[in-house]
């Protein structure tokens, strides 16, 4: 079981710094450039900007890389490698994007809260990807699958209590 939560964690977490980063970032350029869908809402709206999406795919790189760097020295099962960073860092970042554009087309306002597709979108997106060059245990999905709503949600609620973000989700 230990060795389950160590290896999850580890191979994810380069999305969820991809994936936390941008709510320390405050990012103000919206990446859909303010531009609405052909249904009058927002393409994705001003909670998504290039400062945000950017910076949170460097920042997972940027764990990655740290991670890629000690893991001969750790007791982890799952070897990052270059191509696995990437991709976890996108999946998070493009999985986020494509979660707020679903959100605009149900008429959801930018941070209104979506359940489920607010903490799952990036890390789907994120092991799809990895999926395609990694060989991933289905019980490390699973594990994820659970944990990461519980992790989201509570740092969302740290992200609130100390006013880096307007609303608890
Ligand atoms: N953020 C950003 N760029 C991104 C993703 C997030 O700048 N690509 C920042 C924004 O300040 C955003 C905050 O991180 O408000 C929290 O992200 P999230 O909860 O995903 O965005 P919401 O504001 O809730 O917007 P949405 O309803 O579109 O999910
Ligand atoms: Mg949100």
């Amino acid at each position: 079981m230990l060795d389950l939560i160590i290896n999850s964690f580890w191979l994810i977490l380069p999305s969820y710094f991809a994936n936390f980063i941008p709510v320390l970032l405050k990012g103000k350029k919206p990446i859909d450039f303010k531009k609405n869908f052909i249904d009058g809402n927002r393409l994705l709206g001003d909670g998504k900007t290039i400062e945000g999406s950017f910076g949170g795919f460097f920042g997972g790189l940027l764990i990655g890389l740290l991670q890629i760097y000690f893991q001969p020295y750790l007791p982890v099962k799952f070897y990052h490698n270059q191509i696995t960073i990437i991709l976890l860092s996108f999946g998070a970042v493009f999985g986020d994007l494509f979660g707020s554009f679903i959100k605009r087309r149900f008429n959801l306002r930018r941070g209104r809260p979506a359940p489920l597709l607010d903490q799952l979108d990036f890390l789907i997106f994120s092991l799809v990807l990895v999926s395609l060059v990694a060989e991933i245990e289905l019980n490390i999905v699973i594990f994820l699958v659970i944990v990461t709503p519980i992790i989201h949600f509570l740092s969302n609620i740290f992200a609130y209590l100390f006013k880096l973000k307007g609303v608890p989700w």
